[in-house]
């Protein structure tokens, strides 16, 4: 990633890949709350950073000033207009109403809570393959040799395709993700990858269709009429890319901050019924992913003014932490009863696929505990965090 200049007013000038803020944000965050609750950059193209709970509530409702078309953190290059996939968008997270609604109705079914338990049994031999492979060692990496392994692998078997090819793509994810967010050469060569890899299934699967979710897809109407391959390739390519970072960051998190809390360990051995509350706060202080929306005209809040093409963070990790919101925001309560968390996002666009998100850490965390209850880091230091729009470990060296 390009190296800038160290960060000397937050109000003014931040930076959301400054390394200690990718690190550990909080004390950004509660500085800015307190301060300044809307902060703003020019670095990355500019954007606004709200850090309130309430404030990101009135952003997500502020359709359609604030659109969603481009919901990156750090602008998109121009694209070839002439290339085949120039308009190929990844619908329905960047779209707006009206278009949105009908897209998003028709993902929704394959993620409702009873289709995604039909998962869960290749999800938990999944999850104990992987800790067979190094359980013997006494040491793993738990983000690169657990956590990443599983997202990839159950979208895959979801949708039809080799999950033997993970390793393809995490790489292409984090090439638009994380990579790619800074340099656009690398985006715009991942973006390529995915879509002609979706664009050839696509044919495929109109010629061989199964019981796959792409199959599925095809199959659709949209309004009263059979769906276009564009549409159905934008989809693929959001699902792909929507299922990996964020759930395999998530998972990490919540490893990393075991790996460091032995009363949290003992407590979830202990209490397994806590489980389904303890995931839920994981998810909360955790959250992995912020989105962006794009000012359609002048939007005036508090003392600030948004202008017309003004980029928005949409600060669900901040909002999390807010003290307003949340009794003891920067304490990890395994058993907190309320918690109105917004890391899936809330409104419109909310997470279509949080009941797998759930399911899958649910599943990683229950099958790791139950195998390594008793883990460390084995090198703090060498643990990395990846930032921007999804934040997560991408490194968790452990022994146990
Ligand atoms: C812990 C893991 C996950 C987190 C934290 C997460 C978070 C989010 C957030 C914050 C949004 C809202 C975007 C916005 O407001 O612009 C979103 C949307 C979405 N997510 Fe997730 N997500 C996760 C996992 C998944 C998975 C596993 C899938 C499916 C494979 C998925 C599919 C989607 C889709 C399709 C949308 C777009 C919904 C729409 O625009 O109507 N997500 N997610």
């Amino acid at each position: 990633m390009a190296k800038t200049p160290p960060v000397n007013d937050w109000k003014t000038d931040y930076d959301i890949f400054d390394p200690g803020y990718v690190r550990d944000p909080l004390p950004v965050w509660n500085e800015l709350r307190e301060g300044c609750p809307i902060a703003h950059t020019d670095r990355w193209g500019g954007s606004w950073l709200p850090t309130r709970y309430e404030d990101m509530q009135a952003f997500v409702r502020m359709v359609p000033e604030l659109s969603s078309k481009e919901p990156l953190v750090v602008p998109p290059q121009e694209l070839d207009p002439d290339s085949e996939h120039a308009e190929v968008a990844a619908p329905p997270i960047t779209s707006d109403p009206p278009t949105q609604i009908p897209i998003r109705r028709m993902i929704l079914p394959f993620f409702t809570p009873k289709a995604v338990a039909l998962h869960r049994p290749d999800t938990e031999a999944l999850c104990h393959g992987l800790i067979d492979e190094f359980i013997d060692k006494g040491s793993c990496d738990g983000a690169v040799q657990y956590a990443q392994q599983i997202p990839p692998r159950v979208i895959a078997n979801m949708m039809g395709i080799d999950p033997n090819r993970s390793a393809d793509f995490v790489e292409w994810v984090r090439g638009i993700l994380e990579i790619g967010l800074t340099d656009p050469e690398i985006r715009l060569k991942y973006r390529s990858i995915i879509l002609n890899f979706f664009s050839d299934l696509v044919q495929e699967r109109r010629q061989n269709p199964g019981d796959d979710l792409i199959s599925q897809l095809i199959a659709c109407e949209l309004e009263g009429e059979p769906v276009t391959d564009r549409t159905v390739i934008g989809m693929c390519n959001l699902l792909l890319i929507a299922g990996i970072d964020t759930t395999w960051s998530s998972i990490g998190s919540a490893i990393w901050h075991l790996a460091g809390s032995p009363d949290d360990r003992s407590r979830l051995v202990n209490e397994p019924d806590l489980f389904p509350t303890a995931i839920e706060e994981l998810l909360r202080f955790y959250s992995p992913v912020t989105m962006a929306r794009v000012c359609q005209k002048d939007i005036e809040v508090g003392d600030v003014t948004f202008k017309e093409g003004d980029r928005v963070l949409m600060n669900f990790p901040a909002a999390n932490h807010d003290p307003a919101a949340f009794d003891r925001a920067d304490e990890v309560v395994l058993d907190r009863e309320k918690n109105r968390h917004i890391a899936f996002g809330v409104g419109i666009h909310r997470c279509a696929g949080s009941n797998l998100a759930r399911m899958e850490m649910d599943v990683a965390l229950r099958v790791w505990m139950e195998r390594i209850p008793e883990f460390e880091l084995s090198d703090p230091d060498a643990v990395t965090w990846a930032g921007g729009q999804v934040r997560g470990p991408r490194n968790i060296p452990i022994r146990f």
